[in-house]
């Protein structure tokens, strides 16, 4: 056994997989750049102050929170979202509004480790910091939706909700508490127990016990002030227009406590395990505000990286890319051939890898096999002494001698012209 592994909830992310979570940042940066989005690198974690506003009576804040005080005696907190740290960003720079951003990163949570649900987990996002218009909110959730697509995924549904303006949630929530509380009995032990500090995530329970009582329950849409109600309309008939399916769930509350009007929430169908839900988001009109910035509305969403993928796999789809390389030299003289000719086919924009420790011809060989190298540049003692090299096809098994100094216009007729990387010293 080693002396050291990953700590609960962590993961070591390695090749290939790496490559595919890099591919999946990649993919997300055109679809949303596409929109006039610009990446933002908030800080990963901030004063606690900051995320508190998630909701004093959500899990995230009161028991999933990675905080502690640092050596200058401050009280930080490693975020457990982006949202918060970017409206902080926001009021702290005053940037020109509509500010349009979009992020990728880590984010911490001291949950429960299981399949799908991390203590480190990765999302993407965009926010909106500006607009009230609900035409942005269509543009928002459309990019997500463009995006899931965009991976090939299939089996996605949407589901959206207006949880209306401060009042109407709070009258919202009066009624829905004294409901609640008038078949408390009914109840799991659980469920009771989140009724006395947030009602509203009782609706979330999955216990087969509460859902008799759930379903009676009175719902947002009786409470939404006619603003409001105009604002949901709105967004609805926006996704109808783009032909973006969608369906309207009232029980829909999210884990957040910064949300007003729209709510959203991405959940794949393929995933079996308990944690389908992988990406939501949603307006927070207030937010900016409560962190000491002038009144902006804002809107946005986040995807779970770790559970997208998950679902990924489930579709067999946005496989990991190809890690290998195009051109594998191997130098059976004195590897000095080999220092200079990687470097020129690299500069070149080709892939090229070597092998180290003076290996045998064949133990290279077998490493160009490994690299999936299409092509084997050989230098053997009579190559080195003529300034030539065999230039070999790992596919077709052709091959032909050739000039060292000719070995670029030799590799393009094969795999086609490369974009430079740099230049030559
Ligand atoms: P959230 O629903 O807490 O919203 O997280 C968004 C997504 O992150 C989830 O749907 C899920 O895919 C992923 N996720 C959350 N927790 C975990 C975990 N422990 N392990 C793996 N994946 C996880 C937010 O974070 C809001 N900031 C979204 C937002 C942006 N609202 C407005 N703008």
């Amino acid at each position: 056994m080693p002396t050291f592994s990953t700590s609960p909830g962590t993961r070591d992310i390695l090749p290939p997989q790496a490559g595919r979570w890099r591919a999946f940042t990649s993919v997300f940066a055109d679809v949303v750049e596409s929109a006039g989005y610009e990446c933002v690198i908030p800080p990963m974690f901030e004063e606690l102050g900051v995320f508190l506003r998630l909701g004093d009576a959500t899990d995230v804040v009161t028991k999933e929170m990675y905080d502690f005080e640092d050596k200058g005696g401050r009280h930080i907190a490693l975020r457990p979202e982006h949202t918060a740290g970017i409206c902080r960003a926001f009021a702290q720079h005053r940037p020109t509004t509509p500010w349009k951003v979009w992020y990728s990163g880590s984010n911490f949570r001291y949950e429960k480790a299981q399949a799908g649900r991390y203590r480190q987990f990765d999302q993407v996002g965009i926010e909106v910091l500006g607009p009230s218009d609900p035409l942005l909110d269509v543009e928002v959730i459309a990019l997500g939706w463009h995006f899931f697509a965009a991976l090939g995924l299939k089996n996605v549904d949407l589901a959206v909700n207006s949880l209306g303006d401060p009042g109407d949630r709070a009258a919202y929530i009066d009624a829905l508490s004294a409901y609640l509380n008038s078949r408390s009995a009914e109840l799991s032990e659980e469920a009771r127990l989140t009724l006395q500090k947030n009602p509203l995530r009782v609706l979330d329970s999955k216990r087969e016990q509460d859902a008799s009582v759930i379903a009676d329950a009175p719902t947002i849409g009786a409470f939404l002030s006619d603003d409001a109600r105009a604002h949901f309309d709105a967004v609805t008939s926006g996704l109808s227009l783009l032909g973006i399916p969608f369906r309207v769930t009232r029980g829909l509350v999210r884990g957040l406590d910064y949300y007003q009007r729209t709510v959203f929430e991405f959940v794949s169908t393929s995933l079996d395990n308990a944690q389908t839900a992988i990406g939501g988001g949603g307006r927070y009109d207030g937010l900016v505000e409560d962190l000491g910035g002038p009144s902006t509305a804002g809107v946005g969403f986040a995807l779970g990286v770790d559970r997208t993928l998950l679902a990924c796999d489930s579709e067999s789809v946005f496989a990991a890319p190809s890690s290998g390389v195009d051109v594998f030299v191997i130098d059976v003289v004195d590897g000095m051939t080999a220092v200079r000719l990687t470097e020129v086919i690299r500069a070149a924009g080709y892939r090229a890898d070597r092998a180290f420790d003076g290996r045998s011809m064949k133990s290279q060989m077998k490493s160009a096999d490994r690299a999936g190298a299409r092509l084997a540049v050989i230098i053997g003692a009579d190559e080195a002494e003529a300034g030539t090299c065999t230039i070999r096809d790992l596919l077709t098994s052709e091959q032909s001698v050739v000039l060292q100094s000719e070995i670029l216009q030799h590799i393009s007729l094969i795999l086609g012209e490369r974009t430079p990387r740099r230049a030559t010293l």
